[in-house]
C-alpha cells in the first residue's frame, strides 16, 4: 500500500488539527471536509492542505470526496447530543450519537468500498461496547463493530447491529481503529473547562469525583494514528490508548486548580447527588458542561490495562508536564514550577 493522499473527517476539531499538521509534515497530501471552511482556519494555511466545505452525511458527496483519496481517517465525534438541525438546512445538524457514531462510520465504509479507498482509520473511545452504561460509548461501541467487519474480506459476523437492509459487507478495508482515554491539550475542553471553572467559582461541587482517568496527550495520539497508516502490522487492530499515569477526577482537578493558582473550595459529590447535578445541568440552556449521559460513561473508569502500544514508538507524555504550559497565567506557573522543584 502506498499512501499519498488522506481524506480527514473531523480534521478541523481538537484532534484533527493536530492530526493534519502531522500528517503534512510527514509529507502527505490531506483533504480536509468541515461542515464550515471557518472551522478550518488552522489547517486551511498548510501548503499541502485542501478545505473542502462538504455534507459528510451524505453519501454522494463522501464517495465525491473520497475519489482519488488513498486513505480515510474519521475523527467525528461529539460528546454530547445536540438537537438536530431544520432539514432544509443539513450543514446545521450536529445531530444524535446514532447519527454520528453509528450511521456516519456505516456510511463511511461504504464510500471506501465504492471509491476504492483501501485504508481506514477510526477514532472511537476507550471502554466503546454496544453493551456499556452510556448511549456514548455503546454508539461508538456499535460504530466500531461496523468499521471492524469491513475489514473482514467476507460477512462473517451475524451481530444483530450489523444485519437488516444496510448490512455492511466484509469489503477487505485494512482498518485500524483508536481507543483513547480522555485527550488532553492545549485546546482540550476538559482541563480548559476546569481551569474556566475554577476561576469564576469560590465553591465547585463535583461530580464523580472517584471516576478515574489515564489522560493521553493529543500530540501522542496524533503520531499514532500517523505510525499506523503504512504500518501492515496494524491493520486489522484496535488500539486503547492512554498517557502514563491515572487519576481520580478529583486528583485531576486538584492538578488544574495547583496550575492555575485558584483556591476554590472543592466539594465531592455522592452517587446520587452527581446524578441529580448532571440533570439539572442538562436543563441549562447553552453547552452542556455536564449530561446523565457523561455521568454514566464514568461509570467505567477510563483506564488501560497496557502500557501505550510499543508499535507506535511514541514515550507518552504526562498532563504534568504539558499542562502548565497551557493552563496557567505566568506568574502561576512559575509557582507550580518552583514547587515542583525544577
Ligand atoms: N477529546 C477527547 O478527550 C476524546 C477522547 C476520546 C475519544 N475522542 C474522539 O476523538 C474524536 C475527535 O474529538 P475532538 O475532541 O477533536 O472533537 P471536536 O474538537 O469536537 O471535533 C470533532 C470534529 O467532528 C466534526 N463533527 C462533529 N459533529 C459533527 C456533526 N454532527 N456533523 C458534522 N461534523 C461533525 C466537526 O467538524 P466540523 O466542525 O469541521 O464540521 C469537528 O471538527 C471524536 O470522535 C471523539 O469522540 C475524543
Amino acid at each position: 500500500m502506498n499512501i499519498k493522499k488522506i481524506c480527514v473527517l473531523g480534521g478541523a476539531g481538537f484532534v484533527g488539527t493536530h492530526m493534519v499538521n502531522k500528517l503534512e509534515m510527514a509529507g502527505y497530501a490531506v483533504r480536509v471536509l468541515t461542515s464550515k471552511r471557518d472551522h478550518a482556519k488552522n489547517v486551511s494555511v498548510l501548503p499541502k492542505v485542501e478545505v473542502v466545505e462538504a455534507n459528510i452525511f451524505d453519501s454522494s458527496e463522501l464517495s465525491r470526496h473520497f475519489s482519488g483519496m488513498d486513505a480515510v481517517v474519521n475523527l467525528v465525534g461529539i460528546l454530547n447530543e445536540g438537537k438536530a438541525g431544520r432539514v432544509d438546512k443539513p450543514m446545521a445538524r450536529r445531530g444524535d450519537f446514532h447519527e454520528v457514531h453509528v450511521e456516519l462510520p456505516r456510511k463511511v465504509v461504504h464510500a471506501c468500498a465504492a471509491t476504492g479507498v483501501k485504508r481506514l482509520l477510526h477514532m472511537s473511545a476507550l471502554n466503546a461496547d454496544p453493551n456499556a452504561p452510556s448511549a456514548y460509548l455503546r454508539s461508538k461501541g456499535l460504530g466500531e463493530a461496523i468499521v471492524r467487519e469491513s475489514g473482514m474480506q467476507h460477512s462473517e459476523n451475524e451481530n444483530w447491529y450489523l444485519n437488516g437492509p444496510k448490512f455492511v459487507h466484509g469489503y477487505g478495508l485494512a482498518v485500524t481503529v483508536f481507543r483513547p482515554s480522555v485527550i488532553f491539550g492545549r485546546e482540550d475542553s476538559f482541563t480548559n473547562m476546569f481551569a474556566r471553572l475554577l476561576k469564576i467559582a469560590p465553591v465547585l461541587p463535583l461530580a464523580s469525583p472517584g471516576a478515574k482517568f489515564q489522560p493521553v496527550f493529543v500530540e501522542d495520539v496524533a503520531q499514532a494514528f500517523v505510525a499506523s497508516l503504512n504500518n501492515q502490522a496494524t491493520f486489522g487492530q484496535r488500539y486503547d490508548l492512554c498517557g502514563p499515569k491515572v487519576y481520580t477526577l478529583r486528583e485531576l482537578v486538584d492538578l488544574v486548580a495547583r496550575i492555575t493558582g485558584r483556591n476554590s473550595k472543592i466539594i465531592n459529590l455522592s452517587p446520587q447527588l452527581s446524578y441529580l447535578m448532571a440533570m439539572v445541568m442538562e436543563w441549562i440552556p447553552g453547552p452542556k458542561l455536564m449530561t446523565r449521559d457523561n455521568y454514566l460513561s464514568m461509570q467505567v473508569d477510563s483506564v488501560c490495562d497496557c502500557e501505550f502500544p510499543r508499535i507506535f514508538d511514541v514515550k507518552p507524555r504526562a498532563l504534568e508536564a504539558i499542562a502548565p504550559d497551557y493552563l496557567s497565567q505566568s506568574h502561576h506557573y512559575h509557582g507550580f514550577r518552583s514547587a515542583a522543584g525544577r
